[in-house]
């Protein structure tokens, strides 16, 4: 259906995520054009459009082709696309091109895009239109009533999408710091600090959204193993477990992931009646920000091991059958049955070590960030990160607002765990962490996430690590030279290890 007045914005790829900015964009006043390669989904959103709208004009438009999308839309020309991260971006670019962009008009890729790509996408439409892109977090109800965006690119263009962003955005209490939900179709409330922030140059918004799906990842594997010492270690069932969160969530582990746990271990199988949770097969699967974080912290040299051991986590998962075949030849510990006493220290224990570890991910997420922004010189502002994503994102918690309130303190925070509020809170709960590591272990339930998150902690409080023999054995096999203790980090030394008597040479 054509609209009598031109479109405000044009919206291509009407996925899951594209279907419901959409909707956010009209429900937010502007007028969208849309395309989709599948007619129906353009059909689809329309019908949706009409039966909300009721008697007022509709805000939602479907288009056929690409020239048709662009001849509705207000000059210059406001496009944004969700669409797979990869060569369907490029695809969509390119058809534009030859239905006719221009300079001035810019596309805004709404994708979990590879950073690298934004990078080079930016540069190479330079001369076409401006390519700007706006990592989106939160799910299908975030795209729909207010996700937490972070855009990045062209400064210029940035002046002129800013409304749009804003608007759409999740919103926060500044008071509270807390979401401020709108789950509620037709015209929303605007109020509150918007979860929209520009993040730096191209590259940076994809960057960041990346390293909060690498957070995501460690943060949904540490509940899991919570959930895995309370299942098999306590022998507890899904709703045990489900109110042993809820008293958790009702503090500091209030977040997003920790409610839909609780709502996940109280569902009901339809077919068996059964906790929904104890039918779902234990193989997880991953579209792949949570492994570019990892390489990402691997390239530039950050310790992100926790983030890392969540990806690994998911691997391992996928080996199911080897896992079945292993479970009947490789011996674990016996299992025990604890007092009613035991269980209740195991479970604060627990909730301690999950606190501490989920401290230990941020850290590590920030610190990967801090180096990569140095790297590449984005200057990225970190209490502005850490306070977009307080709502609309999947990793909102109320500890999102103590991670602010460290960056406010001191912009230069090199680490999480050097903020006096965490480092305390640390060593408040750490003995706990540690006993729950230990029982975790001697129930020979696996937390890999947990106890790397603790290596992380030791390693990083750690005057003098191994690494004094490491350099003597590198030194020893290849001559790679080593520091000592009382001259410069700068002066190179070798021992000649085969020489009798040993020579000592600075290199
Ligand atoms: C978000 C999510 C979203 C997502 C990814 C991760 O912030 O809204 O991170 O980007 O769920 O698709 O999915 P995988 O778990 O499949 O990697």
């Amino acid at each position: 259906m054509k609209s009598e007045t031109l479109c405000d914005i044009g919206f291509i790829g009407l996925g899951v995520m594209g279907h419901n900015l959409a909707l956010n964009l009209a429900d937010n006043g502007y007028v969208v054009a849309c395309f989709d390669l599948d007619d129906n989904k353009v059909a689809q959103l329309e019908e949706i459009d009409t039966q909300q709208r009721g008697d007022k004009p509709k805000r939602i438009f479907g288009c056929s082709s690409f020239t048709q999308l662009l001849d509705s839309l207000k000059k210059p020309n406001l496009l944004m696309i969700s669409v797979p991260a990869g060569n369907a971006v490029d695809d969509v670019c390119e058809h534009l091109i030859s239905a006719g962009i221009k300079a001035d008009d810019i596309i805004i890729d709404t994708g979990n895009s590879l950073w690298k790509d934004t990078v080079e996408r930016e540069k190479k439409y330079k001369k076409d239109f401006i390519f700007f892109s706006t990592a989106v977090s939160g799910g299908e109800v975030g795209a729909r009533f207010g996700p937490s965006l972070m855009p990045s690119g062209d400064p210029y263009a940035w002046t002129r999408v800013a409304p749009v962003l804003k608007a759409i955005s999740a919103k926060v209490d500044p008071t509270t710091g807390r979401p401020i939900e709108r789950f509620e179709p037709g015209n929303p409330v605007l109020e509150g600090e918007p979860c929209a922030a520009y993040i730096g140059a191209s590259g940076a918004g994809h960057y960041v959204k990346m390293v909060h799906n690498g957070i995501e990842y460690a943060d949904m594997q540490l509940i899991c193993e919570s959930y895995h010492v309370l299942r098999e270690g306590l022998k507890l069932t899904a709703l045990e477990i489900a109110d042993i969160f809820e008293k958790w969530h009702d503090g500091v582990l209030d977040s997003y992931l920790m409610e839909i746990s609780i709502e996940v271990l109280r569902e009901q199988d339809p077919v068996t009646g059964l906790a929904l949770v104890d039918v779902i097969l234990d193989t997880a699967g991953q579209k792949g920000t949570g492994l570019w974080t990892a390489v990402s912290a691997l390239e530039v040299g950050s310790p992100a091991q926790t983030i890392t051991q969540a990806v690994f986590a998911r691997s391992l998962s996928s080996f199911k059958q080897e896992r079945v075949i292993a479970s009947e030849i490789l011996d674990g510990p016996e299992s025990v049955i604890y007092t009613q006493e035991q269980k209740q220290q195991i479970i604060e224990q627990l909730h301690d070590a999950l606190y501490c570890s989920k401290i230990c991910a941020y850290a590590q997420g920030f610190q990967l960030m801090a180096i990569a922004s140095k790297d590449k010189g984005w200057n990225l502002d970190f209490s502005a990160i850490a306070k977009i994503w307080r709502a609309g994102c999947i990793i909102r918690a109320v500890f999102l607002q103590d991670i602010n309130n460290a960056f406010v303190e001191n912009e230069h925070l090199s680490n999480l765990l050097l903020d006096p509020f965490f480092s305390q809170q640390i060593t408040k709960f750490q003995m706990n962490w540690r006993k729950s590591i230990a029982s975790a272990t001697l129930m020979g339930i696996p937390h890999p996430a947990m106890s790397s998150a603790l290596a992380y902690y030791d390693s990083y409080r750690c005057k003098t690590l191994p690494a004094n023999l490491l350099q003597a054995q590198r030194d020893y096999f290849g001559a790679h030279t080593f520091s000592r203790t009382d001259q410069p980090a700068n002066k190179k030394y070798h021992l000649d290890w085969s020489a009798s008597p040993r020579v000592l040479r600075q290199v």
